[in-house]
């Protein structure tokens, strides 16, 4: 009869706490497979793929990966997906644009985006404007408000030191040509065009407002859009309205920059932003 096999006392690695020893096993085989293919999959990787770190950038990997190009790809995909409407946009009429069935919306969409990016810290994300910036949802405008005016503002801009067919015009600062009291004055006669401020037109007012100021925001005080001189009727004020506000604009003038947007957005896009904000309400 054969004899049973002795079972076989483990082996301790000689550690014991109180009492309590460790056992010599080997460790699982399953353990250890995994652990030496884990080993092999990284040394795997880092031939492929980007891995070490250099001091510009990383190992390119064999497989010449980055997820920046992968980035590229999808926006190259899109654009090339955009093509033909982009074509469309641009050999549209511009007031047609709107209207067609085809790119219609798909340049109020992309005029949108084109303004959260590039517009919207100046003009409000939802472009109602700020202190010094137009609100461009009404319709009262400084330059005009047909989309080709808008098209023209956006490409060339406003003020602009950048592009030298900009619109421009400057008011000049009348403390250099006025006195004080003048300039209240004044500030009281603007005041006087749309009832503020507790105003009444005063003779004086009248003739300093027809010598100085008549030649740009008009006799009747509503402005003129080829100098982007804004109309003192309306309740609309882009540096406020209140006497101390009315006088600081008069005495030092204001120099409102708005930047050209022609060389740095495509055409397209300035085309896509001229139909949205033309869409927003205030198109005339
Ligand atoms: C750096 C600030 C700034 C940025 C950015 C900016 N604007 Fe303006 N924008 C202005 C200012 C300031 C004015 C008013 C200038 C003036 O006083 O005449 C203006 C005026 C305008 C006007 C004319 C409004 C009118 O009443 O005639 C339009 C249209 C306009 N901006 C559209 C845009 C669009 C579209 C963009 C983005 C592509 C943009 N703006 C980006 C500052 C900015
Ligand atoms: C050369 C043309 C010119 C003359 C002359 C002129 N202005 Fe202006 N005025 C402008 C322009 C342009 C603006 C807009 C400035 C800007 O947006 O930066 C303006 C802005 C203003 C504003 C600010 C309006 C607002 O909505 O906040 C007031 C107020 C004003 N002018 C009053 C006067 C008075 C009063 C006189 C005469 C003493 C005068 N202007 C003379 C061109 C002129």
């Amino acid at each position: 009869m054969a004899k049973k096999p002795e079972k076989k006392e483990p082996t301790t690695t000689g550690h014991s706490w109180d009492g309590v020893e460790e056992f010599n096993n080997p460790l699982p085989r399953w353990w250890l497979i995994t652990f030496y293919l884990t080993i092999i999959w990284g040394i795997g990787y880092i031939i492929a793929y980007p891995a070490i770190p250099l001091i510009n950038g990383a190992t390119p990997g064999l497989l010449g990966y980055s997820s920046r190009a992968e980035v590229q790809k999808d926006i190259d995909e899109v654009n090339a997906r955009n093509a033909p409407l982009v074509e469309r946009v641009n050999q549209l009429e511009l007031a047609a644009i709107a209207g067609d069935e085809e790119v219609g919306s798909f340049a109020v969409n992309g005029g949108r985006a084109v303004f959260a990016t590039f517009c919207s810290q100046c003009h409000g994300s939802g472009a109602a404007g700020a202190l010094g910036y137009p609100n461009l949802l009404d319709n009262d405008w400084l330059w005009g408000g047909t989309v080709e005016d808008i098209y023209e503002t956006i490409s060339v801009g406003i003020r602009s030191d950048t592009n030298i067919d900009t619109r421009f015009s400057q008011m000049p600062a009348f403390g250099e040509f006025l006195s004080k009291e003048e300039i209240g004055v004044l500030a009281q006669e603007v005041s006087a065009f749309s009832g503020i401020n507790g105003a009444s037109s005063t003779e004086e007012g009248a003739l300093l407002y027809a010598d100085n100021c008549s030649a740009c925001h008009a006799v009747d005080g509503t402005g003129d859009r080829f100098q982007g001189a804004p109309n003192l009727t309306d309740a609309i004020w882009l540096y406020g309205s209140n006497l101390a506000a009315l006088e600081k604009t008069i005495t030092e003038s204001r120099f409102g920059v708005m930047p050209a947007w022609s060389g740095r957005l495509s055409e397209s896009q300035i085309r896509q932003a001229s139909v949205y904000i033309h869409s927003l309400g205030g198109g005339e």
